[in-house]
Formats: C-alpha cells, sequence, structure tokens
C-alpha cells in the first residue's frame, strides 16, 4: 500500500493527500499510516469532514484511546463521547465549551504528568481564527542529537519529576494545589532520555517546564540542568509550524515530539476536538471453541 505523502519540513512532519478519514480505514491502510506516522513523527490530512463518531474510528486503529485530561474544569468533552476532548476559547451561556482559552499553550508533551503518558493525539480543527492559533512542533529526537556530549553523558541516567498541577496555558487545574517545593509534590518520574519502543530511537523526554525536577539533586543543581535542556530542545531547525485551516487533522506523537500554541484574539472563535491515544493492547489468545480448531485443521 502506497500512500499519496509529502514531507512537510526538513525536521519533522509529512502530509498525507487523497484519503478520506471519515470513510472505513483498511487495516493495510492504517497499517501505512502507522508506519508513516513512526516516520516522520507528526501526520497532517487537510480537507477533512468527520463526525466525533468517524473521529473515534479512525483513531482506534493507532490504540486504545485514553480519558481527556482535566483542565480549570472537567467537563470539556463532547457530549456522548467521553474520549474526546475539546480545545477551544469559546463560551457558551457563560460557560466555556473547552480547554485552554484563547492564551499562549507553552511547550509540552501531552500528559507527561500521567505515569503513563498518552503516546499519541489526534486533534482535529472545526472553527479556527483568522489570525494566530498556530501550533508548532518540535522534534525530540533532534533535541537530543544535538545536547552536547557532556550534557547528554550526565543526564542520560537522570529522572524528571514531572507536575501536572498547572495545565499548559498556566491555569490551575481542578481540585490542584499550586506547588510550593518541587522536591515533595507528587508526580510522575520518567527518564530524561527515552527510547521509542517502535523505532528504536532515543529522544530528550522534558514534558513541560513548569516545577519539572531532577531526582535526588539540590533544588539548584537541578534547575540548572533543566533550564539548560530547556534552552537547548527548542531550535528553529528542528522545529515546524502549522497555521491551521478547518478540517486539519494532526496525529503526533508525544514520545518524540513537544508542541506549543500561539495565543489568538479572545474575541474569534478556535474549536478543535482532540482524542489521546494509549499503547495498544495485545490481543487476548483466541479462544478455541470446537468451530475454530475446525477451522484452524481445516488451514
Ligand atoms: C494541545 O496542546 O493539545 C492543543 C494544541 C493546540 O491548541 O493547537
Amino acid at each position: 500500500m502506497s500512500l499519496s505523502i509529502r514531507k512537510l519540513s526538513p525536521a519533522l512532519g509529512a502530509e498525507i493527500f487523497d484519503i478520506d478519514l471519515s470513510q472505513p480505514l483498511s487495516d493495510i491502510t492504517a497499517s501505512a499510516i502507522e508506519k508513516a506516522w513512526y516516520e516522520h513523527s507528526i501526520l497532517l490530512f487537510r480537507n477533512q469532514h468527520l463526525s466525533d463518531a468517524e473521529l473515534v474510528a479512525f483513531s482506534k486503529h493507532f490504540g486504545e484511546l485514553d480519558a481527556p485530561p482535566i483542565g480549570t474544569s472537567n467537563r470539556y468533552w463532547v457530549e456522548g463521547f467521553p474520549e474526546v476532548l475539546v480545545v477551544s476559547n469559546v463560551i457558551e451561556n457563560g460557560v466555556p465549551i473547552g480547554n485552554l482559552g484563547a492564551k499562549e499553550v507553552t511547550w509540552h508533551s501531552d500528559m507527561s504528568y500521567e505515569e503513563v503518558p498518552p503516546i499519541g493525539s489526534i486533534l482535529y480543527a472545526l472553527e479556527v481564527p483568522p489570525v494566530g492559533g498556530s501550533t508548532e512542533f518540535v522534534n525530540m529526537y533532534a533535541a537530543l542529537e544535538h545536547l552536547p556530549s557532556e550534557l547528554r553523558r550526565k543526564v542520560e541516567h537522570l529522572s524528571i519529576k514531572h507536575d501536572g498541577s498547572v495545565n499548559a496555558a498556566g491555569d490551575l487545574r481542578l481540585g490542584k494545589q499550586p506547588v510550593t517545593d518541587v522536591v515533595t509534590c507528587p508526580g510522575p518520574i520518567h527518564p530524561i532520555v527515552r527510547t521509542h519502543p517502535k523505532t528504536g530511537r532515543q529522544a530528550l523526554y522534558i514534558g513541560r517546564r513548569p516545577n519539572a525536577y531532577v531526582c535526588g539533586l539540590p533544588v539548584p543543581e537541578s534547575e540548572e540542568i533543566v533550564n539548560e535542556l530547556w534552552s537547548r530542545a527548542i531550535h528553529p531547525d528542528w522545529t515546524w509550524r502549522l497555521d491551521w485551516q478547518v478540517g486539519d487533522i494532526v496525529f503526533w506523537d508525544n514520545r518524540c515530539t513537544m508542541h506549543r500554541r500561539d495565543p489568538f484574539d479572545p474575541n474569534s472563535r478556535r474549536v478543535m476536538h482532540r482524542t489521546q491515544l494509549k499503547e495498544k493492547l495485545p490481543q487476548p489468545p483466541i479462544e478455541l471453541t470446537p468451530d475454530r480448531v475446525l477451522e484452524s485443521q481445516a488451514v
């Protein structure tokens, strides 16, 4: 199966053409898309028209669906589709319909504050503002490859504790307390250098900046390392920016990329629907009913 595909930048990303994601995908097409995803880390599909059920059906080809993150409210999902997160600044009847508002969203890898963060996310643009709201992506394989060797050696066996008390727009999440001590605050610990289980390539994994703490180090030393990693991770040579169009679907890999979003005029509308994926569970062994035994003996 060959897809119509073109690279979007030397750094990362590819666009796949001539495909209608509202239609059921054959296993062959889904596995060609998955292969392209591993190769390019981010895939863009333009001019799509999907219902939420179709977005969920497309997403399920690549993993189990993960629950959306908790924002400043826990109600930002689509009625009837608890797996679909609404990312939006729109306020209806005084109530925000979605997460993250119109402010800048700072660099992050989705839900790195979870013990098992989602492997990927799929974001579908339903309404976009005329100006702003673009999303930038960075290649974290390249970020690691470009670290000075001394820094790389230093962090190779260190881990960071990731904090989820605030979202990437800087707002305190529902039910969270502001962090006063990065050493004792709760949060999962992830290695700074991780190996992508599918590509076998190593990537820098720093998740999000606020309250990041390199475990076991005095805070000033941890701050120095975290600041240095962040100052080196993002570079124009390995980032790519998307100016969204209605109908765009972007499918990114959280294990080897991070993203951020530009702010936009809060009086304009931006409405996106997002799914997030867990690792596919291994298929349970097929139960051998008498019919299946006969079937397998016939082969
Ligand atoms: C996100 O971080 O999932 C949202 C990115 C965006 O709004 O472009």
